[in-house]
């Protein structure tokens, strides 16, 4: 199976749960503890070894390429300064192939894929929502590694797969499950944010994929339902005739698009942390105590 080499991560949406901060700060900069979410994101791929990244960004989203680009200044500073370790974080951004292109229009997480057509010319690519952090632990397979070794064994467009109950089903698009073996999910049917009842199993769909690559033709000739074009349309499709499979993951999620997500990844983080673990640790206490 050929090694997957590209991901694209959709960074365009106009963040609207998130305002005002939004209004003039691209959602996947806001940062956790001190990195931004994108950054997250784009390391998750030294896992699986890619290097080549494209980010669809919205029109006047300077901040996210000024990030990923050189800052002459502060690291000639830094080197001088003999401050090495802080040198080597501001490269960190820059051993990826970091490219981006223009959404001109917010309509949708299909019309960001689409604006990716040029970049992944024909091949399948890693699919990473520029809006979720996921984490694994010392030990634990990265999700976008465990989905690229599905996919390798497979060839299937290959989904990531999180348990959910109650309510919280009808926030994801959800999963048909025909069969599953080896820890491989043989997906039957996908529905979009069903209501509890009419979910089809508890496998919700998040933000992390590898996208086959007739999928970038097949959103061409999806008919748009309230104007826009559904990803999970194209899935439907393909898992009615057997064409997606969806894995587990190991690890955690946290959804930085939503404030309690958000906030939630930030005192994980901080507790992660050894320069602050400490003094959190005791302050969560302290307002624990309380509550
Ligand atoms: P969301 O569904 O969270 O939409 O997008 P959003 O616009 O970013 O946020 P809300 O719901 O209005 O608060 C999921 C991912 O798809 C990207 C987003 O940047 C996010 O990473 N996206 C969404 C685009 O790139 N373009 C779009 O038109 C819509």
């Amino acid at each position: 199976m050929k090694k997957i080499t590209k991901a694209v991560i959709p960074a365009a949406g106009l963040g609207t749960r998130f305002l005002p901060i939004t209004k003039a700060v691209p959602k996947p900069m806001l940062s956790v503890l001190d990195k931004p979410t994108i950054q997250y994101i784009v390391e998750e791929l030294e896992s699986v070894d890619i290097k080549d990244v494209l980010i669809v960004v919205s029109p006047g989203s300077d901040v996210i390429k000024k990030h990923f680009g050189a800052a002459e200044e502060l690291e000639k500073r830094l080197l001088s300064d003999g401050k090495t370790e802080l040198y080597e974080i501001a490269m960190a951004t820059r051993k990826f192939n970091v490219s981006f292109v223009e959404q001109k229009v917010a309509n949708g997480l299909a019309g960001a894929i689409l604006c990716a057509e040029d970049f992944v010319k024909g091949e399948p690519f890693a699919l990473l929502l520029g809006d979720e952090l996921l984490y694994a632990e010392k030990g634990e397979t990265p999700c976008i590694k465990r989905l690229a070794e599905v996919y390798g064994k497979t060839g299937k467009t290959t989904l990531a797969a999180m348990e959910v109950f109650g309510d919280d089903l009808s926030k994801y698009g959800n999963m048909g499950v025909k069969t599953e073996k080896d820890g491989i999910i043989y997906v039957d049917r996908i529905v979009e944010k069903p209501s509890v009842n009419d979910a089809l199993s508890n496998y919700a769909i998040i933000g992390r994929y590898i996208i086959g690559a007739e999928v970038m033709d097949m959103l061409k000739t999806l008919t748009p339902r309230n104007n826009e074009i559904y990803l999970t349309d194209a899935f439907d499709i393909l898992a009615a005739r057997g064409d997606l499979v969806a894995s587990g993951f190991e690890g955690k999620r946290y959804d930085v698009g939503d404030k309690a997500g958000y906030v939630k990844a930030n005192i994980e983080f901080a507790l992660k942390s050894e320069e602050t673990r400490e003094e959190i640790a005791g302050f969560i206490k302290e307002l624990a105590a309380k509550l």
